[in-house]
Order: C-alpha cells, then sequence, then structure tokens
C-alpha cells in the first residue's frame, strides 16, 4: 500500500514523521519485542532526528528496544561535515545514551569502501540472524531520482545477491560510499520518503506520477507499506487529481 501525505512546510512534515516513527517503533515492539530502523542521509531528516530528541517523541520512542541502521553511507571519517554518521550523531544520538550494541554504523571512513560493504554485510546478517528485515526504512529522494546511494544507471542497482554494496559516484564530492541495496531496502517492511523544497517538485512528479521503472526511487516496494511524505513545495508539480502511483 502506498500513502501520500503533504504538509504545509518542513517543520510539519519532521513532526509527522517522527509521529510515524514512534508509531512505527511502538508497534515493533509491541509485536517483536525489538524496533530496528534504517537511517538515511543528507539534510531532510535534520528536522526529524531533531524531533525525535526532543519531546514528546523522545519520550514515546522505546529507545531501549532500538537499533538503528544507516541506509547508506559516505566514505569519509565519522566527524567529516559529509558523514552521514555525523549527521545522526549531532542531530540525535549526542543526546541519548543508546549502547553501542544498538548503533550499527557503516564502517566506510574511505580506505575500502568494497571491504566496508562486506563488513556490512556481516553486520546485518549476524543481527538479523539471516536476510536484514528493517521495522522502517527512511528514505530521502535526490533531484536525479536515487534514493539512499543507489543512483540512475548504476551496477549496484542491478546487486540482488547482497544487502550491502559499495558505489562509486564520481559526480559527488564524495565519489566513494557504501548503500543497502534494493532487496536489503525491499525486505523491510515500510518505508518512509521525506521530500522537501521546491527543487524537488520536478522529480516528485516524475517519480509519483511519471512513467514507472525509470529511477531509482520507484523500485522501493517495501513489504507492507510505502509512505511519501512531502512539503507543499515539494509537492508542487503534483497532479492532484492523479492518485500518486509508485513504480507501479
Ligand atoms: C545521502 C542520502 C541521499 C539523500 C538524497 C536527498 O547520503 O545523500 O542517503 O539518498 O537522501 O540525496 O538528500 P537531501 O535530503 O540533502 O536533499
Amino acid at each position: 500500500m502506498t500513502t501520500l501525505r503533504i504538509f504545509p512546510d518542513a517543520h510539519a512534515l519532521s513532526r509527522a514523521a517522527a509521529q510515524t516513527v514512534v508509531s512505527a517503533a511502538q508497534q515493533a515492539v509491541r509485536q517483536r519485542g525489538i524496533f530496528r530502523l534504517a537511517l538515511s542521509g543528507g539534510s531532510t531528516p535534520r528536522g526529524l532526528y531533531r524531533a525525535l530528541s526532543e519531546s514528546p517523541w523522545r519520550e514515546a520512542l522505546p529507545w531501549a528496544h532500538t537499533h538503528l541502521f544507516w541506509g547508506d553511507e559516505r566514505c569519509r571519517p565519522p566527524d567529516h561535515p559529509e558523514s552521514n554518521y555525523r549527521l545522526v550523531h549531532e542531530t540525535l544520538l549526542a543526546s541519548l545514551a543508546l549502547s553501542t550494541e544498538q548503533i550499527h554504523p557503516i564502517p566506510c571512513q574511505g580506505n575500502n569502501p568494497q571491504q566496508a560493504a562486506a563488513a556490512y554485510q556481516r553486520e546485518l546478517e549476524a543481527h538479523f540472524g539471516g536476510p536484514p528485515a528493517f521495522d522502517l526504512a527512511l528514505l530521502g529522494l535526490g533531484q536525479d531520482g536515487h534514493t539512499a546511494s543507489l543512483f540512475p544507471g548504476s551496477p549496484a542497482l542491478t546487486v540482488h545477491d547482497r544487502w550491502a554494496v559499495a558505489v562509486h559516484a564520481p559526480q559527488l564530492p564524495t565519489p566513494w560510499r557504501v548503500s543497502l541495496t534494493l532487496p536489503a531496502l525491499n525486505r523491510a517492511r515500510q518505508a518512509l520518503f521525506l521530500v522537501s523544497g521546491a527543487g524537488k517538485a520536478e522529480i516528485v512528479r516524475a517519480v509519483l506520477q511519471g512513467p514507472p521503472g525509470r529511477f531509482p526511487a520507484q523500485a522501493v516496494r517495501p513489504r507492507e507499506t510505502l509512505l511519501w511524505y512531502l512539503d507543499a513545495a515539494a509537492a508542487a508539480r503534483l497532479d492532484s487529481s492523479a492518485e500518486a502511483k509508485v513504480g507501479v
């Protein structure tokens, strides 16, 4: 099932996303005693991560039973401005007292992305005792339709026998990355795309209402629920009469 929700601005988007994360966490812990969340990088989720560190969501989320993973990582040291680990640390982790066992960063410091992807594969298999099954995967959308570090035309899009893969994106300031693969993302129970800003309006229209099969984001099909949360600026070019169709 795909659900599209549009919010007045990025602040409202972040607060709604925080509530969705809390609800997913409470349900996962009720049903399985543990909540596994895959975090997205970039700038959009900053507001969400800050909200999760503040009332009322901080108190409502069962942190003691929560494990945090990353959907992708730019291969830089963890204190580098480009690091997705640093993004999560400064907006959320620094204000929580999670044990290191609950935090599963992608060990990609920049030296060998292939080794980092293999190490993350092993960590996922050890934690899940087999294939990963995130309760919720947070995702962003690039203006080229990428998500996580799965870029249009990338060989990583055709990797189906692994959960994590090294990605070379020479067009980016950090060309080496490690990303979850589509099979890993699509084994998640739920996926939540957070998209904000007028700069994303055209790609949002193309992904949600354009021809299927053109962008990596259209290949994300979680097992239960696909959620798209947009602010009004990112939704500005959607044809309001048409239903959002993703990758049909
Ligand atoms: C990354 C992200 C990436 C991001 C999009 C959107 O590491 O860059 O995982 O997929 O979500 O590029 O980025 P913004 O939120 O900065 O627009």
